[in-house]
């Protein structure tokens, strides 16, 4: 039997607690990135897709209890927090029980930042994303948050926005200074469609991604977080801005690939900066292959993004390096591409291979996993999904 949907979840949990049925609940999927990491907040092109998994967030009001804080209740963590949502929040540490509040109070924040005034509301949070394993659960939860509470008080806006909106709760809230990506998918996706978003412009545009019988997307989760390399992401986002000074743009990702290879930049930066520039050329080369229906091309170009990643951009480790060469050695025989996806350091790898393949090479990943690590990677195949919406 498969377990409940989050919506279910988080509907009887909401029934359970507060003796009546939520006024809505909110959906926002989970996502994996096909191609174009680390190029986002350089203003580069990036192409994912929702997944199956994804957070659910009901929300209502209480006539009866204006006076009482509101109640969030985390139903999956069995956490339940009182806040009194007129007051600011500041952040939770991270590691620390109530530390998902972040990504409920900084949406909020948000959306009082709009000029929107907050009543007395309850919400509670269920999830099938895994938590912390680089496919998206903060900005799932951000999403249907945002989406829930703008449509409850009937302020529901664009999907650009609500991403813009849970991207300044991410940076300002949570303190990661990511790109709009995660968000921007996660409230914009369509099902059977990855998004080719343009984050100089904004400009979405949708894929469609081939049908089952001639490619599944596998995702496989490493289950190793490298948790020392927390910093990085900071670290590299700054290399890309440092890169764009030299070169004389506002964004990396202005810059052409012939100039960054004729500027003879000092080593990292040079690295940093030729990762960004050849990613972005390699999306759209793998967007144009995918149209075309050649995915022999489409994976090459997933092999060539993962060994920038791990050669130029050193976000990689060697278990998503592992993964992928598992998955190259069976090119050809079942296998279109893989590469690790989001951000690195662990996390998980997206690979394009035949249904027909799938258990094969589930059983390859274990193995060679198992002998390497001394634990298994969880695998799952996963379809385009729907972006965010209410029920
Ligand atoms: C994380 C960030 C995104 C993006 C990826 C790398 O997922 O949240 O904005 O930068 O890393 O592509």
């Amino acid at each position: 039997m498969s377990p409940p949907s989050p919506a279910s979840s988080a509907k009887k949990t909401y029934d359970r607690r507060f003796g009546r049925s939520p006024e809505l609940i909110a959906i926002a999927p989970g996502r994996v990135n096909l191609i174009g990491d680390h190029v986002d907040y350089a203003g580069g092109l990036v192409m994912p897709m929702a997944i199956d998994c994804c957070t659910a967030v009901a929300v209502g009001r209480d006539p009866e209890a204006t006076d009482e804080p509101s109640v969030i209740v985390a139903a999956d963590l069995d956490v339940e927090c009182k806040i009194d949502l007129g007051e600011i929040q500041s952040p939770r540490q991270p590691g620390t029980p109530d530390a998902f509040l972040n990504y409920v109070t900084g949406p909020l924040e948000q959306i009082r930042k709009a000029g929107v005034s907050l009543p007395r509301m309850d919400l509670v949070i269920a999830s099938s994303v895994p938590m912390g394993g680089g496919l998206s659960s903060s900005a799932a939860l951000e999403i249907a948050v945002l989406l829930a509470v703008r449509t409850l008080l009937e302020r529901k806006t664009s999907p650009l926005e609500l991403a813009l909106e849970a991207q300044r709760a991410e940076h300002e809230q949570a303190g990661t200074p990511c790109g709009i990506m995660d968000m921007y998918v996660s409230a914009a996706a369509r099902p059977g469609h990855a998004c080719m978003i343009d984050c100089m412009t904004n400009e979405l545009r949708q894929v469609r991604m081939p049908p089952e019988d001639e490619a599944v997307v596998m995702v496989t989760d490493t289950r190793t977080r490298h948790e020392l390399n927390d910093g990085a992401y900071a670290t590299r986002r700054e290399q890309c801005e440092e890169a764009a000074r030299m070169l004389g743009v506002d964004l990396l990702g202005q810059a052409s690939i012939a100039q960054v290879h004729e500027a003879g930049l000092p080593g990292t930066i040079d690295s940093r900066a030729r990762h960004v520039v050849e990613e972005i050329a390699r999306v759209l080369d793998f967007a144009g292959a995918l149209e075309r229906g050649d995915l022999e091309t489409a994976g090459d170009t997933m092999f060539s993004s993962h060994d920038s990643l791990r050669d130029l951009y050193e976000v990689s480790c060697p278990e998503l390096d592992l993964l992928v060469e598992t998955a190259r050695d069976h090119r050809g025989r079942g296998v279109y591409g893989s590469r690790m996806t989001g951000g690195g350091f662990g996390g998980c790898t997206v690979t394009l291979c035949r249904k027909e393949f799938v258990d094969e090479l589930e059983t390859a990943f274990r193995t060679a996993f198992q002998d390497a690590f001394g634990h298994e990677p969880e695998s799952f195949i996963t379809s385009a999904g729907a972006g965010a919406h209410v029920m």
